[in-house]
Order: structure tokens, then C-alpha cells, then sequence
């Protein structure tokens, strides 16, 4: 879900609005806003995409108020589930975003007491609390203390009240919450993208704060209720990053984005020739083993790493999905460097795994390793140690550009490591990092010339119902996310498996025409994928084969080919992603579907 919140002297519901949209990709089933007009708080909601909202606005003026897009967690995407929420009374108005996991029993206290609700929600409770703290006479921000200190779970809140005219009184616990200075007025949003049209000076609240925020400036406390004093940070990235560019869709923008971000990741980690990965590299002496945690796509990008951290580093590595860490970690062991990785920087699940860990390790900094693009992030607060993919932030739900930076930020992290412990020599050190800046200009060349037969594909996908992703060895993670685009934003069923386990049991899904895409580019593993993709002939699939283009067996075998170019098997998950970013592309926006915010996902799900 995502906040936002405006009180200065512009109109705030075009802000709102405005706000709301960058925001979007946070949550997209439903929208609101309430403002503050002639000392009675207004209300307008609407369930769908944003402009069914807009569609109802009235041209009212108003210098304070705050908004709300939602990602359904508790409560179906309906117009009296959809955010703000108000008390009986109409004298407050509030929008969250987390989960308020005491909210039962805190609803049952309230409904005794006689509130009314009228909606599904969690975040219902937290207006009533409000109100009757109101009625009791404490101010609003004292309202809000006493009522964040009763609640349990994640929760990023922002409320007005009839009471307070020219306040807007926010607070923070693990879910990502910022404010945004500007001259006589103030702004804050879940994320900085909401508002970087109009300041530049922002200041994240911590877990465990809240704030005042009036046009004379803003106050910040604990939830003890101390005064807490900070300086506001600078964000130095231009609006223009987050602009489509004259692409149809953002996800069209951040494929094509590919080699850019690719140079820059190498451009800003390579300092004479040596990999500069900063403070994390006085580590490397002792670190053992690795553990990395990671969610969706960015699961996928460790899985790369995985591979390459272990053949080339030789560094015992496991890979773990956030989630399931946080509930059932792997025995403690000292010496070991854990790895959050994620685009958002914000993703609950993540965030609580790599928390955890720290609370394991008793003394000193944490060994905790963040990549992402999102460095000024919760993820970038939490850990000691950061690489800055450089991929900057994405907007389309699925991952695209991130996800080669993530894997571009594994491969230096790999070499750097190994040439550090002189497992590689300097020459072979010299060599990768070559052919790693060969790749930008055989991604362009991949975006230039296999676009038109891979729309030709898209094409007859479009009355597809299944298609399996076969790769193996450092392409299997390719095979899966291969799957995981199609299945994000065109909603075909899709299973990326190593090749060599689908006579396990997805052989028997093949049939007449049943598309397969694999993986066969040449390298170890490469005769085995071609024995995989015969079974999948001999049960007459639709074989589409990913491979280079000196391949001269590969013509025969597969249906049809897309070409990439060859590289050396180490660096071909680079490569190889290309085409099925593309394809899962192609055939949603030839299905029509909204490719950028695609039905029930969210590019940031700070909840569990
Ligand atoms: C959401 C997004 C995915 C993303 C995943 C992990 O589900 O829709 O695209 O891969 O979260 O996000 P993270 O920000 O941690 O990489």
C-alpha cells in the first residue's frame, strides 16, 4: 500500500492525487483521499485503478490531506474497505499501511464500547482509538502515541482530525514511512518517488517514531514520547529516472534500460581495474560460509549468485526465501555473511529475516550484506554493509533492470572474493571483468535484432494456457524466472524446472503443442539440456530454444530459436534473461493486459 499526506499552503488534493500516482505500484486496488475544508474532514474513495477516483474528485481547495492506494491484505478491494478511515463521528481520518495483528480483540473492545464499523479492515481500530483519546481531550500527536503503543505488528500511519486543522500526525513501525520539507509545507509518503516533483530535502522516520507536521515545520518523538532531533538528507536522483521515455510501458522502458544499467553498475564498482565493493570487503578474511535472503525475482538473482559465489569464490552458499527463513532459520554459525537482497529495499519479509540474523550475532556490527537499488531504503538503514546496484528505482510491478544489476552486483562480488583469496589469478580477475563489459553492447545487440521474432512468438502465445522453462545449472534460476515474468503479467500458468528433472514429473504435462523454453547455451551443462529438450520432442511439445547463435545443432531441434550471443556459460544468465523478459512482455501486451501494475501484485509488499 502506499501513504501520502500534504499540509502547506498549495491545494493539497492535487498533490495527493499526484503522490497517489507514483505510488501506484505499490497497491492498485483501491484509492482514497480525505481533506480538511471548512473544519470538516471529507472523504472519497473508490475501488480499481486510481482514475476512478480521480474520476469522482470535486474541485474543491484545501490545504491539508492525505491519501491512500491499497494492496488488499484484510478485506476485499471494495469501495468501504478502500482508505481513509474515519470514526463515528467524522472527525478523524486515518490511512495505513502494514498490518495491525491485535486488531481483533482491540475491534471487540471498541464495538462493546459502542463504535460502529464499517468495514473489513485492520486499520479500522485505529481511528475509534483516536477519537476516543480525542474525546478525552489529548492532543493529536498524544492521541497517536497513546494509540500506536497499543497496537502489535507492521504499520506506517497517517491521520488527520477535525480537532487539529493544520496537523497531520504520522508514525512508524517497520514499514517505511518518510517526510518531505518543503517552504511553509510539508509532505509525506511511503516513498520518496511520491513527492520528488516537489522537494528534494526528506527525512525517514525510524521504527518506534512519530511526528507533527504542520506548515511551520515538523516535530519528531518517540513512541516514549521523547523529542527526537535529526538532520533531513538530500536525494540527488532527478524525476526524470522514473519518466516512461517514450516507451508504451514501463516494463518496455526498463528492459530497454538494460545495458545502461549494466555499464553503470561496472562503471561505479571498478576503480582502476580493481573491483570497489567498499567496507564489506574487509570481511572477506573471514567469512566462511554465506546465506542469502531474498523474496520473488530478487530470490531468483541470489540462486545466480549461489552458483557463482560457490564455483568461482568457493564459498559455501545457501539461499533462502525470506519468508521461510524468518520462521525457521538454519542453526546459527558464526563467521557466516548473510545477504538481503531486494529491489524495494522495503520488503517486509526480507527485512524481518535479516533481522533476525542480527539478533543471532551478539556482538560487534552484524555481518549483514545488502544489494539493491534502493540504498536510502529501509533495507540500506538496517544492515552495515550495502552495494548500490546502481539500477536506480523501477517502476513496472515486474522486475526487470533490477534483477540484472542484482546478478552484475553477484558477479563482482564473486570475482573480487576469489581473486582476493587467490583462487583466481589476476589475469583470469582481468579476463571476467572483460567479458562482463563486453555484455552492455551484446544486450543492445539482443534488444535490436530478436525483438521482431520474439513479437512473432508473443503472438501465437496468445491462446496459450501452459508453457514450461527448462535451463539448467546457472540458467535454471533463468528457467524460473523465465516463468515467474510470464506468470506475473500475462497470468499463464508457467514451471521453470531443471531440465534434467522433467522426466520427474512435468513430462506429464507435455502434450501435442504444449510450448517448452529452454535454455541451451553452450557450456557443462549444455549436451544434457539438448537430451532434456528430445524427451520434450519425442512427446511432440512446441520447442522454443534460448542459444547462441554459433550453435549448429540447435537449428534442427527447436521449433523455433532465439538468438543470443555467445558468451562464456559463467556470464549467460545475462544474457539468456533477455528474451523471456521480452516474450512475457510481448505476449501480455498483445493479451492487453496492464503490463506495468498487473492484477493482485504489488512492487512492494511491506506486509508479511
Ligand atoms: C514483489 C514484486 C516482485 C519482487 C518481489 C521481491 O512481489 O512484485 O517483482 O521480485 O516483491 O521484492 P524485492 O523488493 O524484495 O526485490
Amino acid at each position: 500500500c502506499g501513504i501520502v499526506g500534504y499540509v502547506g499552503l498549495q491545494s493539497a488534493n492535487p498533490i495527493l492525487m499526484e503522490g497517489l500516482r507514483r505510488l501506484e505500484y505499490r497497491g492498485y486496488d483501491s484509492a482514497g483521499i480525505a481533506w480538511q475544508s471548512d473544519g470538516e474532514i471529507h472523504l472519497l474513495r473508490a475501488p480499481g485503478k486510481l482514475h476512478n477516483l480521480q474520476a469522482r474528485l470535486p474541485n474543491t481547495v484545501s490545504h491539508l490531506g492525505i491519501g491512500h492506494t491499497r494492496w488488499a491484505t484484510h478485506g476485499k478491494p471494495e469501495e468501504r474497505n478502500a482508505h481513509p478511515h474515519c470514526d463515528n463521528q467524522h472527525q478523524v481520518a486515518v490511512v495505513q499501511n502494514g498490518i495491525i495483528e491485535n486488531y481483533r480483540p482491540l475491534r471487540e473492545e471498541l464495538i462493546a464500547q459502542g463504535c460502529v464499523f464499517r468495514s473489513d479492515t485492520d486499520t479500522e481500530v485505529i481511528p475509534h482509538l483516536l477519537s476516543q483519546y480525542l474525546q478525552n481531550n489529548y492532543a493529536l500527536l498524544e492521541a497517536m502515541r497513546l494509540t500506536v503503543v497499543r497496537l502489535e505488528g507492521a504499520f506506517a500511519i497517517a491521520a488527520i482530525a477535525t480537532a487539529a486543522p493544520d496537523e497531520i500526525v504520522i508514525a512508524r513501525q517497520q514499514a517505511p514511512l518518510v517526510v518531505g520539507l518543503g517552504q511553509g509545507e510539508l509532505f509525506c509518503a511511503s516513498d520518496t518517488t511520491a513527492l520528488i516533483n516537489h522537494t528534494q530535502a526528506f527525512l525517514s522516520l525510524e521504527n518506534g517514531e512519530l511526528a507533527r507536521l504542520t506548515p511551520l515545520g515538523m516535530e519528531l518523538y518517540s513512541f516514549a514520547g521523547e523529542r527526537v532531533r535529526r538532520f533531513p538528507e538530500r536525494l540527488t536522483w532527478s524525476p526524470v529516472l522514473v519518466e516512461k521515455g517514450g516507451f508504451k510501458h514501463y516494463m518496455l522502458k526498463e528492459i530497454h534500460d538494460q545495458p545502461g544499467v549494466l555499464r553503470q553498475g561496472l562503471e561505479s564498482h571498478l576503480l582502476n581495474a580493481q573491483i570497489a565493493l567498499g567496507p564489506v570487503q574487509e570481511l572477506y578474511p573471514q567469512v566462511e560460509q554465506m546465506q542469502i535472503v531474498a523474496c520473488g525475482t530478487s530470490w531468483h538473482a541470489s540462486l545466480v549468485g549461489q552458483y557463482i559465489l560457490q564455483q568461482v569464490a568457493q564459498v559455501p552458499t545457501t539461499v533462502h526465501y525470506a519468508s521461510e527463513f524468518r520462521y525457521a532459520p538454519p542453526p546459527y554459525r558464526p563467521h557466516t555473511l548473510t545477504i538481503g537482497v531486494t529491489q524495494s529495499g522495503e520488503t517486509a519479509d526480507t527485512l524481518a529475516a535479516l533481522s533476525l540474523e542480527a539478533s543471532r550475532q551478539l556482538t560487534g556490527t552484524p555481518w549483514l550484506l545488502g544489494i539493491t537499488n534502493r540504498p536510502e531504503s529501509s533495507l540500506g538503514r538496517l544492515v552495515p554493509y550495502v552495494i548500490d546496484t546502481r539500477a536506480g528505482i523501477e517502476i513496472g510491478v515486474a522486475a526487470t533492470k533490477t534483477f540484472i544489476a542484482q546478478v552484475t552486483a553477484f558477479y563482482l562480488l564473486a570475482f573480487d572474493l576469489a581473486y582476493q583469496r587467490q583462487i583466481i589469478t589476476q589475469e583470469k580477475l582481468e579476463l571476467y571483468l572483460a567479458n562482463l563489459q563486453k555484455i552492455p553492447n551484446q544486450l543492445e545487440w539482443i534488444l535490436e535484432t530478436q525483438t521482431p521474432a520474439i513479437e512473432q512468438l508473443a503472438y501465437q502465445f496468445q491462446e496459450v494456457q501452459h508453457v514450461i522453462y527448462l535451463g539448467r545449472g546457472i540458467n535454471f534460476p533463468i528457467a524460473l524466472e523465465g516463468a515467474l515474468k510470464l506468470k506475473e503479467i500475462s497470468y499463464i500458468h508457467a514451471e521453470g524446472y531443471p531440465a534434467g528433472e522433467m522426466k520427474h514429473g512435468p513430462i506429464a504435462l507435455l502434450d501435442k503443442g504444449v510450448p517448452v523454453i529452454a535454455i541451451a547455451t553452450p557450456g557443462t551443462v549444455y549436451d544434457k539440456v539438448l537430451s532434456n529438450v528430445q524427451e520434450a520432442r519425442a512427446r511432440e511439445a512446441h520447442l522454443i530454444g534460448v542459444g547462441s547463435a554459433a550453435n549448429s545443432e540447435i537449428p534442427d531441434l527447436f521449433h523455433v530459436n532465439l538468438t543470443v550471443p555467445e558468451v562464456p556459460e559463467l556470464l549467460s544468465p545475462l544474457v539468456t534473461v533477455i528474451p523471456l523478459q521480452l516474450l512475457a512482455y510481448y505476449i501480455a501486451a498483445h493479451r492487453g493486459l496492464d503490463v506495468d501494475q498487473p492484477r493482485n501484485l504489488a512492487k512492494s509488499v511491506t506486509v508479511e
